[in-house]
């Protein structure tokens, strides 16, 4: 397979980036995610001049970055890309003084559950009724970026 992520460039969306975001995030409304890109809380991935995958995310205490969807189109998976993104939202946490990340999945997508594993998330727990939006639990990951030690 073609190693692209040397050609790969992770940086927050831009306003211009809007189409493409609101025709691959059709979980919320255009007028949020109009709000979210005026607030840097998308993350993309750029090869050349096309987008390979996104982070939205949002502030759990409105403090703690919490990676609400993360997704790779499916010619750019297994090269990096979603730990590359995860990365950059580390950078992110650390530059404002935090020391974790969160994120989460449906217990019932097992490769979603093993990627945030391997990009050294914890299983921290579980949101068990959501009714009546999803029957599904939700397994929530936390990554610690900043242990406070020296
Ligand atoms: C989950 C997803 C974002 C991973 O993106 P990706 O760019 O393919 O992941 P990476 O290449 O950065 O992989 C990082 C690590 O996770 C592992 N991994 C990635 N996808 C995996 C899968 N489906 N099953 C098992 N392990 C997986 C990789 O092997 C790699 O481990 P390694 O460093 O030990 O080799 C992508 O598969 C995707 O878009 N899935 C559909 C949407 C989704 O389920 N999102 C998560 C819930 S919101």
């Amino acid at each position: 397979m073609e190693d692209r992520m040397t050609e790969v460039q992770i940086d927050f969306a831009s306003e211009g980036e809007l189409r493409w975001i609101e025709q691959n995030d059709t979980y919320i409304s255009r007028q949020t995610i109009e709000k979210k890109l005026k607030d840097r809380e998308y993350i993309v991935a750029r090869h050349k001049d096309r987008l390979a995958g996104y982070i939205r995310f949002g502030y759990f205490w409105s403090m703690i970055p919490y990676i609400e969807i993360i997704s790779v189109e499916d010619q750019f998976k297994l090269q990096g890309i979603g730990r590359a993104m995860v990365n950059f939202l580390e950078d992110l946490a650390r530059a404002k003084g935090q020391k974790l990340i969160m994120s989460s999945s449906q217990a019932d997508e097992p490769q979603a559950q093993a990627f945030h594993r391997k990009v050294g998330f914890r299983d921290a727990g579980a949101l068990v009724d959501l009714l009546p939006l999803q029957s599904v639990t939700e397994v929530v990951f936390v990554k610690t970026i900043d242990d406070g030690a020296a």
